[in-house]
C-alpha cells in the first residue's frame, strides 16, 4: 500500500532533493516543468481556467503563467505548507485546500496533474479522479503525467528519494482504468521524457516515441 508521504515536512528540502535526484539527467530546475507544460499546450491552447491538482510549493506555476498569459490559473494541495510557499512564490494565484476544491465555484476548463497519483494512497485514487472529473468544465481537458514503473531509472530514483518512501507507481492502463471509470473519454497516452536535454538529437525524435514504454515518465489525456 502507498505509504502517505507528508509533505509539509518537505517544503524546504524539496528542490534539492529533486535536484539530487536528477542530476544526471539536467541540472536546469525548470526542465521538467517546461517539457511537461509543451507537452500540455499541444492538448489546449487556450483554456479560461487551469488549475494545478497537487501544485506542492509552485514549482510548475510560473511556467504555467508564462504558457498561458490570459488564462486565470489556480493551484491546489493537501499539503498545507506546500502552499503556503507557493502563495508566496505566485502572489497573483489563487491556492486552495484540495478539501476545499468541492465547495469551489470554479469548473477548470484544464486540469494539470504532474507525479501525485503515486503519492495517493491506492484506496484513495478512483475518488481523487472522480473530484477531478466534478471539477472540470464540460469540454474540458484533463492531463496527468506519472513516472513510468517500466523505466529501471525511473524505479531507481524512486527507491532512492525521501519524499517517495513507500509509494506504489502506477501502469498506464490502471490510471486509465481510474480515468475512465470516473467518466472521461480518453483520448490519448504517450511516453515522455527519454533522454536527457543534453542529447538534443536525441530530443527532437521524442515526439515519435510516444508508444515505446521506456521513457521516464508518461501521460494521460482525457477530456469530460
Ligand atoms: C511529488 S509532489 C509534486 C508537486 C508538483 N505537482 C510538481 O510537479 O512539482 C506531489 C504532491 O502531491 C500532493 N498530493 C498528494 N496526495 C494528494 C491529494 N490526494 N490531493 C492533492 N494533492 C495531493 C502532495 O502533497 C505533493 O505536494
Amino acid at each position: 500500500m502507498t505509504e502517505e508521504v507528508n509533505f509539509d515536512e518537505f517544503t524546504e528540502t524539496y528542490n534539492s532533493l529533486l535536484k539530487e535526484q536528477t542530476k544526471l539527467f539536467t541540472s536546469d530546475d525548470g526542465y521538467f516543468a517546461q517539457y511537461k507544460i509543451n507537452i500540455t499546450k499541444t492538448i489546449s491552447e487556450n483554456p479560461a481556467k487551469i488549475l494545478e491538482f497537487g501544485c506542492g510549493i509552485g514549482r510548475n506555476i510560473p511556467f504555467l503563467k508564462e504558457a498561458y498569459p490570459n488564462s486565470t490559473i489556480f493551484g491546489t494541495d493537501i499539503s498545507i505548507e506546500s502552499l503556503d510557499v507557493a502563495k508566496k512564490l505566485n502572489p497573483q494565484v489563487q491556492f486552495v485546500a484540495t478539501s476545499e476544491l468541492p465547495s469551489c465555484e470554479s469548473h477548470f476548463d484544464l486540469i494539470f496533474v504532474a507525479s501525485v497519483y503515486h503519492h495517493i494512497p491506492c484506496s484513495q485514487r478512483a475518488n481523487v479522479t472522480k473530484l477531478l472529473y466534478q471539477s472540470l468544465a464540460p469540454g474540458g481537458q484533463l492531463i496527468i503525467f506519472e513516472h513510468n514503473p517500466y523505466n529501471p531509472v525511473t524505479r531507481k530514483i524512486v527507491s532512492s528519494c525521501p519524499f517517495d518512501k513507500g509509494v506504489i507507481l502506477l501502469a498506464p492502463r490502471t490510471l486509465k482504468k481510474y480515468v475512465r471509470e470516473a467518466g472521461f473519454d480518453l483520448y490519448r497516452q504517450g511516453f515522455c521524457l527519454f533522454f536527457p536535454p543534453w542529447l538534443p538529437l536525441l530530443n527532437n525524435i521524442e515526439p515519435y516515441l510516444k508508444w515505446l514504454p521506456l521513457g521516464g515518465q508518461y501521460w494521460v489525456h482525457a477530456t469530460k
